[in-house]
């Protein structure tokens, strides 16, 4: 995929793999359309604020068993995102909360919770199903996780994309 990065914000403390994810949604889908999809792992909701900020038509549900609140309240367009129902914190373990979701109602899951090899594997497994799209991730090829490379590997093969900055992602 050629990116271009012209159009998107970019704060200077951002990391890319957020500007990367914007990227894939702008190409996959047109500027009038709906797009809702699931982030497994918030963390501090920098990448979730990255992408509300930069997608007006996305709805996202952000996953995480132990968000730090403190710090997703932080963002500039918290209050806002949640009022519109633009962003909807689940905070549980990804396995019970994959319960929530019909098959195929996500636009796309982006997997960046657990790096270990089981639970990125039951991640893939549990959300595959979810998602119309693409399913993609985090931490790819980095040596202090090879249980994610490993459990992409086995669920896709050659299917694999890796962008920059560590990114996976499989269109479907
Ligand atoms: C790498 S951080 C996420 C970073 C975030 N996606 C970003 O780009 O800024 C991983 C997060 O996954 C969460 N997590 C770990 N295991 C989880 C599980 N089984 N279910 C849900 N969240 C989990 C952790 O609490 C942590 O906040």
């Amino acid at each position: 995929m050629n990116i271009d990065w012209s159009d998107l914000k970019y704060t200077g403390t951002q990391q890319t793999h957020c500007m990367v994810l914007a990227k894939i949604l702008l190409a996959l889908y047109k500027s009038d359309e709906s797009i809702i999809g699931i982030e497994i792992g918030v963390q501090n909701g920098s990448t979730s604020f990255y992408l509300l900020d930069n997608i007006p038509n996305l709805t996202l549900y952000g996953i995480d068993n132990a968000p730090c609140l403190d710090h997703i309240k932080e963002h500039g367009g918290y209050e806002k995102a949640v009022k519109d129902k633009r962003f909807r914190l689940i905070t549980d373990i990804s396995d019970k909360a994959v319960k929530q979701f019909k098959p195929q109602s996500m636009n796309f899951v982006w997997v960046d919770g657990d790096h270990s090899y089981e639970q990125c594997k039951k991640d893939i497994e549990n959300y595959l199903p979810i998602t119309k799209k693409f399913i993609g991730g985090h931490d790819y090829g980095v040596d202090a996780w090879p249980g994610v490379t490993q459990a992409v590997d086995e669920a896709f093969g050659d299917r694999v994309n890796v962008m920059s900055d560590l990114t996976w992602m499989v269109e479907l």
